[in-house]
């Protein structure tokens, strides 16, 4: 081979390989990892993409080399190139190189997979469940909440499950995704090492609402974590009419009422699937139907009335079995009395 031709091949895989390496460095393809796991998924890509790249650049140098310099010079030549048989020393590269790079891939990844299943000794286990159309999170003290809180640097081990249909669990920066399954109980851990709030969404098509099945992720310093934890413990303040009222607002917050409803006296319920809860007694009179009544009757059975402009089947028909008796008869009280 002449010296130009490979000075020829190098530069052009030089350049290939310039711009490929300049496409995955300065294109933001993953969000920067906020967990000990995803940044070494992370660390896994960049493996896998260094090899790529290289190839990439070794391929690109031959193809547009040969395109240059081997092009039929007639136009109306149509004729097969001369047929070429066997090259063992090429034949042995193109097997051996690959089958290295390969392994080599293979070996970090089931390092890395074997590091990311392991929640080391003192876990942080949190029960994560979904449901059409939210995540709640019940922590070892048995208290639910809408939103996951999670106390940085220390091993999170989430106990994945539904309660209705198929969702999957995924916070994009802490990088791994678990389905939830009715019935089924998946592992997921996760070590979280950079403070922030972090969407939790839903990537498992469940219903009409399932783009909007979505909530929070917030990584709290250690001393901040303790106390909010501690605080959770302490009787919830009863804003009026006693304990009925806040065992009604967590009852509704429980079973994700909030993610679908838009209801006033609940900050957090700002949800647009179904309609607002606020004027339940027009509802109610529109339905001809005595307000308690409705509304017990729109929890267990939604599809008897249809609020105009909404869609039946959308909000699940289980809470009749979900919801134990005495808890609904608080939630629908807590609605009778705070609804307009
Ligand atoms: Cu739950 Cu999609």
């Amino acid at each position: 081979m002449r010296r130009g031709s490979i000075l020829q091949l190098i530069l052009i895989g030089v350049g290939a390989g310039a711009i490929a390496t300049a496409v995955a460095i300065f294109v933001p393809w993953l969000p920067t990892p906020a967990s000990r796991q995803a940044g070494r998924i992370d660390f896994v890509y960049w493996f896998a993409t260094v090899i790529s790249l290289f190839i990439f650049a070794v391929v690109a140098a031959i193809l547009i080399y040969a395109v240059i310099n081997f092009r039929v010079k007639d136009p109306m030549d149509f004729s097969d190139g001369p047929p070429v048989h066997g090259h063992t020393t090429i034949e042995i590269i193109w097997t051996v190189v690959p089958a290295i790079l390969v392994t080599a891939i293979s070996v970090v990844s089931a390092i890395v997979l074997a590091q990311n299943s392991h929640a080391g000794s003192n876990p942080l286990v949190v029960r994560v469940f979904g449901q059409q159309f939210t995540w709640t999170f019940q922590y070892p003290n048995g208290k639910i909440f809408p939103i996951l809180r999670l106390p940085i640097d220390r091993g999170v081990e989430l106990e994945v499950t539904a309660k209705d249909v198929i969702h999957s669990f995924w916070v994009p920066q802490f990088g791994q995704k678990q389905d939830a399954v009715p019935g089924q109980v998946n592992s997921l851990v996760i070590t979280p090492d950079r403070l922030g709030t972090y969407p939790v969404i839903c990537t498992e098509l469940c219903g009409l609402g399932h783009a909007l099945m979505r909530s929070e992720a917030i990584v709290m310093k250690k001393a901040d974590w303790n106390s909010w934890y501690r605080g959770t413990s302490q009787p919830a303040p009863q804003p009026s009419g006693g304990a009925g009222v806040s065992a009604g607002a967590a009852i509704f917050t429980q079973y994700g009422c909030v993610a679908c409803h838009t209801f006033t006296p609940i900050p957090a319920a700002t949800g647009k699937v179904g309609p607002s809860l606020d004027n339940l007694k027009a509802s109610a009179a529109k339905a001809g139907q005595q307000l308690q009544d409705f509304i017990k009757q729109s929890i267990v059975d939604p599809n008897a009335y249809i609020a105009p402009g909404y869609q039946p089947n959308v909000m699940p028909q289980t809470f009749g079995s979900t919801i134990p008796r005495n808890q609904l008869d608080l939630l629908v009280e807590y609605l009778a009395q705070n609804t307009k």
